[in-house]
């Protein structure tokens, strides 16, 4: 699969997907949401690929938010559009029939934590900083991280983190239940790894069943 703003490997069960557009700190424009629709449909219809994982590329930020010099100028209608197709990018992965871990290597703010919050499960690096700032910016998470974020943590602290736009580091977002685990950031690597190797041995049947009994909780 060949991306713009994206890579993809996909040449064994675990797929390694990075949003790679390190100089605006991985910030989702329009083409890189699309991009990244078309990689997680073709992963669903790959049977070789037991479990997605997905990073930032770079060392400094999972995801930055949404792109901000393309937000900034659109007009009410592209806005909308710009959010409905986040918002299915988004809504794909939290029903991906496989899972999904977000390695969050770094920044995930806005747009980056609301795709962190679509994904299955989250490792976070020590160095990262997670929180939705679109308040400061005059406007509200657009893909349904809001949602996602008051069923993982409660509304009470799902709205301090909204209203405040304030980021919270790595080891508040374990606390809070943002995250799964926390490790230093020359582990993270490794420790995805080794829990996406586990999930990929596991009973394909077994774990959509998981992933879909869950989910049916949550609607
Ligand atoms: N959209 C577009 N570009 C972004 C971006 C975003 N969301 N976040 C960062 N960038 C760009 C910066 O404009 C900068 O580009 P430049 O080198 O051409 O000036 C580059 O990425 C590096 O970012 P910089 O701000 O210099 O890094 P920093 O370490 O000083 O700060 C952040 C990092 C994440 C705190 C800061 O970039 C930031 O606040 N970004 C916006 C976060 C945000 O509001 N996200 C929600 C959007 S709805």
């Amino acid at each position: 699969m060949d991306f713009e703003n994206l890579t993809v490997d996909a040449t064994g069960p675990i797929a390694r997907v990075a949003v790679d557009r390190p100089k605006r700190l991985n910030a989702l424009n329009h083409a890189t949401i699309a991009e990244l629709d078309d990689a997680f449909r073709a992963l669903a219809g790959d049977p070789a690929v037991r479990v997605v994982v997905l990073r930032g590329a770079g060392d400094k930020a999972f995801v930055a938010g949404a792109d901000i010099t393309e937000i900034r100028d659109q007009s009410p209608v592209e806005a909308r559009g710009f959010s409905r197709a986040g918002q299915a990018l988004m809504s794909r992965i939290a029903d991906f029939e496989k899972p999904v871990i977000a390695a969050v290597n770094g920044y995930a703010l806005g747009g980056g934590l609301e795709l962190a919050l679509a994904c299955h499960l989250r490792l976070a690096s020590d160095t990262a900083q997670l929180g939705l700032p679109e308040i400061k910016l005059g406007i509200m998470p657009g893909f349904g991280g809001s949602q996602r974020l008051a069923r993982l943590v409660g509304p009470a602290r799902a709205l301090e983190l909204m209203l405040t736009g304030e980021p919270v580091d790595a080891a508040t977002a374990l606390s809070l239940g943002i995250v799964n685990h926390v490790v230093s950031a020359d582990q993270l690597d490794d420790r995805v790894e080794e829990l996406a190797g586990g999930l990929a041995q596991a009973a394909p049947e077994a774990v959509r069943g998981i992933l879909q009994a869950v989910r049916q909780g949550l609607d």
